[in-house]
Parts: structure tokens; C-alpha cells; sequence
């Protein structure tokens, strides 16, 4: 069963290159997972708004596979395609390949946030964090070059104590972006630690309502959704990790058992559908144990998930797994 698009908050909502983001609520950027598939599942529990996982730049250009990351499925919230790079020219170039390409989509997001060695050492993703200058020329290269909005997503800075959050905010918003989403760690941080949400507040504080800034970074459920948003004055959130496994963080609701179960049944079966089983099955191997995690018989199907045998198999460890749960929680209940 569908379920009925809810929201996680519900206030008047953000329009960008008129696309309206309902309750405020993103799926943040995350490379090898959030995909048509999963933003389309989010989307249905009422996400606002999506960025796709990042595309090299360069990559776009010289029509290297990353081309297959900009599919989108009908159904699937606003989408914003998110490029990487380092050369403004390039940027720009990339920019205006993506408008043609996929003229529907919301917005071009630039990250300026991946950690990933690789990224950083030729000078792109988080690195940028250390030149703004560049930074913000790269900006105002996309902007000009690009007919939707352009949106910009970002660390608090690059050495653990950096704080560069609202210096970037004017700076990306004097180039013409429309939307700041502030991630609340640096670099070196990677994941751990606690987001800094104080960092989000500053950006927000620095431009005002001249810039739409998004916080991100240990946004887990609608608690802390409205949390970030009262400590921060920011005007919606973004979510990553939480939704992985969980589409249905963005509803102010947690389904039932059956209700997860076929969510995380119909989300190996499209990936199948797109990908083929040979694919799909180790490609839904993260997501699957995700759907699984904190289950009692969680480990045990997890040894199924990961043998991937064949696609039933699958299914009927999923099956298993939750009609299990379901079925202590009925007997809890009855006692
Ligand atoms: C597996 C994974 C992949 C990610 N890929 C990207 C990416 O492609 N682009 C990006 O801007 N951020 C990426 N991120 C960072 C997230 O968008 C987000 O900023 C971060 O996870 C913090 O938010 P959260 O606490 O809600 O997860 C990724 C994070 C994870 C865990």
C-alpha cells in the first residue's frame, strides 16, 4: 500500500525555481544510496525536496557513466542534481549540460562538503572550504551559466575549530545563490562528533531572509527536525542517514511492521526492476539491513541479505524478520 504523503512539519512552505518544498524537509545528497529509488520512497512519506548524489563535473562532460545518476523516476519530490568540481569553467559547462539535460529538475547543487580523500586531493568537494575565493567564483560561474536556481551545500569548515558557515553564506549569497545548506562539521571531523548546529544558526544569522539557508547534520526524526530549527532559525532541514532504511522519517509516523516490510520489499523489487537481480541484490545489501536494524531476528537475516541466494530468498527473509516482531509485539499486547 501507498502511504498518504505526511509531512514532519507543516508551515508555509519554500519555493525554489518554482518547485514548492512542502514541510521544509530535504533528503540530503548520499553517494551510492540515495538514488530514483529511495527518493522516490521519501518523497512519498512527504520529503519536500531531493539532491541527487553527487556527479563529477568533468565526468558529465567527457559522458562518462555518471550520466546514469541523473535518472529520475516519475513520482519523485522536486529534485536538485548535485555537481562537484573545481575549475568554474568546467562547473559552468557541467551546469548547463544538467538544465538541458533534465529540464525539470529544481535546482543545480555545488557540494563543497565531501570529505572523500580522492575529492579533496584534486582540490574539489570540501577542499573549496579552504579557498573561498574560489569558492565563490565557482558559484557565480554556475549561477551565470545555469537557468534554475542554484543551491550550495557545505561543512562549517575544513580543520577541526574552523568556522567559516556565515562567512560562506555571504559569500555564495552576493553570488547569486539561492539556497545554503550548512552541514554542522568540518572536514576532518568526517562523521564523527556531534553536528554543530551553532554553526548553522551564524549562517542563517549572516544573511537573513536574503539567502535560504537548510540545516543538516544529526537530524534523526521530526523531534529534531523542529529542534534544529528553533536553535538555528533555519528555514527547513536536511536529512541523511536517517532516512537510509527508513523512508518514512520524513512522516511524523512510525509504520507498523507490515507497513515496513512491504516498503523495504517494494524497494529491492524496483532497484530489480532498474538494475536487474544480478545488480540489485548486493546494490540493496546497506539499505536492507538498514530496513532490518534493531530487529530481534535482525542478525539472522542479515546472513540471508548478505548471501543474496536470489531475490525470493530475500523476500522471505524479510518477511520472516518483521512477521516475527510482529508477532511478539501481538503477544506482549495479549499478556
Ligand atoms: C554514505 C554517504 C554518502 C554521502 N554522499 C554525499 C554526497 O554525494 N554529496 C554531499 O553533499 N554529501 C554527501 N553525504 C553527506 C550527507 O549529505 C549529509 O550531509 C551527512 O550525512 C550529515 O547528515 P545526517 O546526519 O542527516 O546524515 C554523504 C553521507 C553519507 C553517509
Amino acid at each position: 500500500m501507498i502511504p498518504q504523503p505526511q509531512n514532519i512539519e507543516f508551515h508555509k512552505p519554500l519555493v525554489l525555481g518554482g518547485h514548492a518544498i512542502i514541510g521544509g524537509t530535504m533528503l540530503a545528497p548520499m553517494a551510492g544510496m540515495t538514488d530514483d529509488v529511495m527518493r522516490l520512497l521519501c518523497g512519498e512519506y512527504g520529503c519536500g525536496m531531493a539532491v541527487s548524489e553527487m556527479v563529477s563535473a568533468k565526468g558529465l562532460l567527457m559522458g562518462e557513466k555518471s550520466c546514469e545518476l541523473l535518472s529520475v523516476l516519475p513520482g519523485e519530490p522536486p529534485l536538485a542534481v548535485q555537481i562537484f568540481g573545481h575549475e568554474p569553467e568546467v562547473m559552468a559547462q557541467a551546469a548547463r549540460f544538467v538544465c538541458q539535460y533534465r529540464a525539470h529538475i529544481c535546482a543545480i547543487d555545488i557540494n563543497f562538503g565531501c570529505p572523500a580523500h580522492k575529492i579533496v586531493r584534486n582540490g574539489e568537494g570540501s577542499a573549496l572550504l579552504n579557498n573561498l575565493p574560489l569558492l565563490g567564483r565557482i558559484v557565480g560561474a554556475v549561477v551565470k551559466a545555469s537557468d534554475k536556481p542554484v543551491t550550495v551545500k557545505i561543512r562549517k569548515g575544513f580543520r577541526q575549530g574552523d568556522n567559516i558557515a556565515a562567512q560562506a553564506a555571504r559569500i555564495v549569497r552576493d553570488e547569486g545563490a539561492a539556497m545554503l545548506t550548512v552541514h554542522g562539521r568540518t572536514t576532518e571531523q568526517g562523521y564523527s562528533g556531534k553536528a554543530d548546529w551553532a554553526a548553522i544558526a551564524e549562517a542563517k544569522q549572516a544573511v537573513g531572509s536574503s539567502l535560504i539557508v537548510i540545516g543538516n547534520g544529526d537530524i534523526t526524526d521530526s523531534r529534531s527536525a523542529r529542534a534544529c530549527r528553533a536553535q538555528t532559525g533555519c528555514d527547513g532541514v536536511m536529512i541523511g542517514r536517517a532516512a537510509i532504511g527508513a523512508p518514512w522519517v520524513f512522516a511524523d509516523r512510525v509504520p507498523d511492521y507490515k507497513e515496513r516490510c512491504a516498503v523495504a520489499e517494494r524497494h529491492l523489487r524496483l532497484e530489480i526492476e532498474k538494475m536487474g537481480e544480478r545488480f540489485a541484490l548486493p546494490f540493496m545489501r546497506k539499505h536492507l539491513v538498514a530496513y532490518v536494524k534493531g530487529l530481534k531476528g535482525a542478525a539472522k537475516a542479515r546472513g540471508i541479505l548478505m548471501q543474496q541466494i536470489n531475490a525470493e530468498a530475500v523476500i522471505a527473509a524479510l518477511h520472516n524478520v518483521f512477521s516475527q516482531e510482529e508477532a511478539e509485539l501481538n503477544e506482549q499486547q495479549r499478556s
